[in-house]
């Protein structure tokens, strides 16, 4: 499989639990905003689910997607 569609499908399963698609592809962000961004949510995550939500490794792959697909 592609990197794309491994995080995207990484984004599916992290990201959409708890809001639609349409919030995350309506804001443009620098890499450091995105991984702010993402940061916070595996801060409201663990808030949530009581458990780490993505690992390093995805955490790297959704910034990298977003850079790329909703970079600033
Ligand atoms: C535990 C639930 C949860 C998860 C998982 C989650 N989010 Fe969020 N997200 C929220 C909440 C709550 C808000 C704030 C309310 C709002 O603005 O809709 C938010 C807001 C946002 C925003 C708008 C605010 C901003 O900083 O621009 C973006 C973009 C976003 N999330 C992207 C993501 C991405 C990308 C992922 C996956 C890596 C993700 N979210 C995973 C709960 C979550």
């Amino acid at each position: 499989m592609m990197r794309d569609d491994v995080a995207a499908q990484i984004m599916v399963d992290k990201c959409l639990v708890c809001h639609e698609v349409g919030r995350i592809l309506l804001e443009r962000k620098s890499r450091k905003g995105w991984e702010d961004c993402v940061v916070d949510m595996r801060v409201l995550a663990r808030q949530k689910f009581h458990k780490d939500w993505f690992s390093g490794e995805e955490f790297r792959l959704i910034v990298d997607l977003l850079v790329r697909t909703q970079g600033s």
